[in-house]
């Protein structure tokens, strides 16, 4: 099943072509999810001739797969900013997150896009005693920074709370419609390509060559916003952040559900917000995420939103069903503006860690701030060449803990289990005449045989047995049953086994 944000929004989708040419433009922006089409808009308003390039189809990816939730309320995280990075770096972010929702509102208005845009109060909760002091201290934190909370005991929820932190006048849209609306409000004055993979991006004097595998973009300036920087070297973002899926429905219960948008602090994650869907309302429901490529109990995921969507309404029927892929910086801080400085004038915006919707609107100002020249005052809390994540030395140990146990011990372990093993829908490491091979047997029985290393660094990849994808456990990278990539860091597919 995809996701409510693209069944709802089959109707309105266009085709846009492959390149098939070579092109110049002042500005090519790689990837058209949220943030390529307001980074497209705002430089376009600007006057500049942009061109978007699209690896598959227009936001079909992140924001398609995400909760759209259009806030300044990222989970606990106003504590968090004021301890680790002090008052006015806090200020900034709320200010930077809450200017965000203005400027959403007024594209929305201001180009008349058909969106489902309404406001609504956010909340995060706690149904937990030992929690309570944190929702304090959370609502403490936004207090001190001058931001605009209210500390409650009641909200709109069916279920009994302990405690929340209220943020007013947030908001909440359909994320797809609101990317393809603008994007087709753009189609005259922008050219966009779709199924135009980008595979290099090389210097030649002051002009970047974008290459697709057949044709080139000329540019200035280069925007990779396609959710995970496509370049490894320069820049190293695969040591810099890491990857979590999680995993959302959308409820049908013949009921009035309740207004708000809404997360707890505690686990298992519950977050909640409704959706218009024709004349009623669907609820979504998204629970815990987990490191992509993790070996988890990936049945217990799907069991998990089901309980908590079955404890509220004990009747109500799953109408959708998606997951999303999400990058979070070692410091939590998103990473936007330049993207090396060995590569000027290309611009970077990644590690949103779950709160994209705000994040992209940030990053489009501070990228065409950056392009036309101007301050932004935000820019600075954001620099995506800051040094400091990579001196969280646990986390950055964890992560290089975790790819030499992917590349030493495990590529050397010889797994038990057969190909008579394997059944029908399942994926599995065997060893075949020496040599580890990823093999996946579909429901009509045929072998989908892959190498199972990773066509990024060599880490060695896990079966999803939920999404049946071979996922990588070191950066996040994914790629089908035929080793298709999926996400990246690694744009490579893998090598297919031929099995005699
Ligand atoms: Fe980096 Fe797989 S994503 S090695």
């Amino acid at each position: 099943m995809s996701s409510f944000w693209i069944e709802s929004t089959k109707n309105i989708e266009k085709n846009y072509d492959k390149l098939t040419k070579n092109l110049e433009a002042d500005i090519c922006v790689v990837g058209c999810g949220i943030t390529g089409a307001i980074v497209a808009y705002y430089l376009t308003k600007e006057g500049k001739n942009v061109v978007i390039l699209e690896k598959d189809k227009i936001c079909e990816k992140t924001t398609a797969n995400s909760t759209a939730k259009i806030t300044s309320q990222h989970g606990l995280f106003y504590k968090y900013l004021l301890d680790s990075k002090g008052a006015e770096f806090a200020k900034k972010y709320y200010e930077a997150n809450e200017n965000a929702i203005k400027n959403i509102e007024y594209i929305v208005k201001n180009e008349n896009l058909d969106c489902d845009f309404e406001k609504q109060d956010a909340y995060i909760f706690t149904q937990k005693q030992d929690d309570i002091k944190k929702i304090e201290d959370e609502f403490n934190a936004v207090k001190e920074i001058g931001g605009n909370a209210d500390f409650t005991t009641s909200c709109n929820l069916p279920f009994n709370i302990n405690v929340a932190v209220k943020f007013s006048n947030q908001a909440q849209f359909n994320s797809r419609k609101f990317v393809l609306e603008l994007i087709n409000k753009l189609d005259k004055d922008v050219n966009i390509f779709e199924n135009s993979k980008v595979v290099d991006v090389k210097k030649n004097g002051n002009i970047y060559n974008i290459f697709t595998n057949e044709n080139c973009i000329k540019a200035k300036y280069v925007v990779l916003a396609c959710h995970y920087p496509i370049i490894n070297v320069p820049g190293f973002y695969f040591i810099k952040m890491y990857q979590t899926r999680s995993h959302a429905i959308a409820i049908d219960a013949d009921t009035n559900f309740f207004d708000g948008m809404y997360i707890n602090s505690e686990l298992p994650t519950k977050s909640f917000r409704t959706v218009k869907s024709g004349d009623k309302r669907l609820l979504v429901i998204v629970s815990e995420d987990y490191k992509t490529g993790s070996d988890i109990n990936y049945e217990n995921i799907n069991n998990n939103l089901e309980k908590i969507a079955k404890e509220i309404y004990p009747n109500c029927k799953i109408k959708y069903k998606w997951s999303a892929q999400d990058c979070i910086s070692l410091d939590k801080i998103p990473y936007i503006g330049e993207f090396s400085r060995f590569m000027p004038d290309v611009y970077v915006a990644t590690g949103f860690k779950k709160w994209g919707m705000t994040t992209a609107d940030i990053a489009a100002n501070i990228i065409c701030d950056k392009i036309m020249e101007r301050e932004n005052k935000y820019a600075e809390i954001f620099k995506a060449t800051r040094t400091e994540p990579i001196k969280n030395i646990k986390e950055v140990e964890n992560m290089l803990k975790q790819t030499a146990k992917s590349v030493v011990i495990e590529k050397f372990t010889i797994p038990k289990e057969d190909l008579e093993e394997i059944k029908s829908g399942e994926g599995k490491i065997i060893v075949v005449n020496g040599k580890k091979v990823g093999i996946y047997i579909d429901k009509n029985d045929n072998i989908h045989a892959i190498n199972p290393v990773c066509s990024h660094l060599g880490c060695e990849l896990v079966f999803n047995r939920l999404e049946h994808t071979w996922d990588c456990p070191c950066h996040g990278s994914r790629f089908d049953i035929d080793g298709n990539s999926i996400e990246a860091p690694s744009i490579d597919n893998l090598d297919k086994i031929e099995l005699n």
